[in-house]
């Protein structure tokens, strides 16, 4: 059967998302590009992308991209890449109920909600993709990333969730688990860190100061990073494969630590990840 290869892929205003819809452009996809902000919806069309604006911490922007998206493809889409989302740094402990609510608006209910508009028509055609974007800080913690660890062990959960549900339906579910990869994602969580913590007021104040650090280092900030066309050749094989896989491990990283969390006990797995971050904070 001649698969029409439309794909919607959110968040393609900077790093995975953008270099992942100008390769599918390439590779002869029919993109749409979509980007919460109006002006990184005119910047992807000055590249010639088909775009919508899609801005997933609200339910009436995902249904209008919905919407415009099968109006032009005759109600059809073959694949979905859910992308977009921040890391809200912070203590465990520091993160307030809203700021919580907010990262899982993004990541996790916003990314459902546009992935449960799809289905139907995924189910109606009899085939599809759904890729999402995990973390290997989906499988792993790490200090100070709780919320955004919670939104990826979500993501997991509903990925191995809708693999059971779809069996049979044609429409492959998978996750990619990218380690470390250049893209805006530490500059994008540093402004989440500043509107979000207050520093002064928590236990973890001189932590933070190292944290801060981190964040605002220009370049790579951790070994093993990966330019994110590493993800592209995973999602390559998770739209085209006749047998995708559910899980895509993607940086030394995710293998390492994909393995370490199979085979140690958790206070074993504790330990290793306590001196990984050790020296992650300091000033
Ligand atoms: N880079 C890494 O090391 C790494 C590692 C593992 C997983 N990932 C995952 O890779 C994906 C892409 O991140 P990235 O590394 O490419 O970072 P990025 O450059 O910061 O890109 C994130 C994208 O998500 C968009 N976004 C954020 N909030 C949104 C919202 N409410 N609605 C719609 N779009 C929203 C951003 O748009 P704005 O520009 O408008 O903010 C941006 O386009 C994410 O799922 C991330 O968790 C990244």
């Amino acid at each position: 059967m001649a698969i029409n290869k439309t794909i919607l892929v959110t968040g393609c205003s900077s790093g995975i998302g953008l270099c992942c819809a100008q390769e599918l452009k390439q590779h002869g996809y029919r993109v749409f590009a979509s980007a919460r902000k109006a002006k990184d919806v005119e910047q992807l069309q000055a590249q010639g992308f088909e775009t919508v604006q899609l801005d997933l911490s609200d339910s009436q922007s995902i249904t209008q991209a919905v919407e415009q998206v099968l109006d032009k493809t005759g109600g059809q889409l073959y694949a979905l890449f859910n992308n977009a989302a921040y890391g809200q740094p912070g203590a465990v402990e520091d993160l307030s109920r809203e700021v919580l609510r907010e990262q899982f608006e993004t990541n996790v209910f916003g990314t459902q909600e546009l992935t449960n508009l799809i289905i139907p028509v995924m189910r109606q055609q009899g085939y599809g993709r759904i890729i999402y974007n995990g973390s290997v800080l989906g499988i792993i913690a790490l200090p100070f990333r709780g919320a955004y660890n919670a939104s990826k062990y979500a993501l997991e959960g509903l990925t191995d969730t809708l693999r059971l549900e779809l069996y049979g339906s044609g429409i492959e579910v998978s996750i990619i688990e990218p380690g470390p990869v250049t893209s805006q994602f530490r500059k994008n969580a540093f402004l989440k860190y500043q509107q979000n913590i207050d520093k002064e007021k928590s236990f973890f104040k001189t932590s933070y100061e190292g944290m801060e650090a981190r964040l605002k280092k220009p370049g790579p900030a951790a070994p093993f990073t990966l330019p994110p066309e590493a993800v592209f050749k995973k999602l390559q094989h998770a739209l085209e494969s006749k047998h995708p896989q559910p899980h895509y491990y993607v940086t030394f990283p995710t293998y390492l630590f994909g393995t370490l969390k199979r085979i140690l006990p958790a206070r074993g797995l504790d330990w290793v990840l306590r001196r990984v971050s050790k020296g992650e904070n300091k000033c």
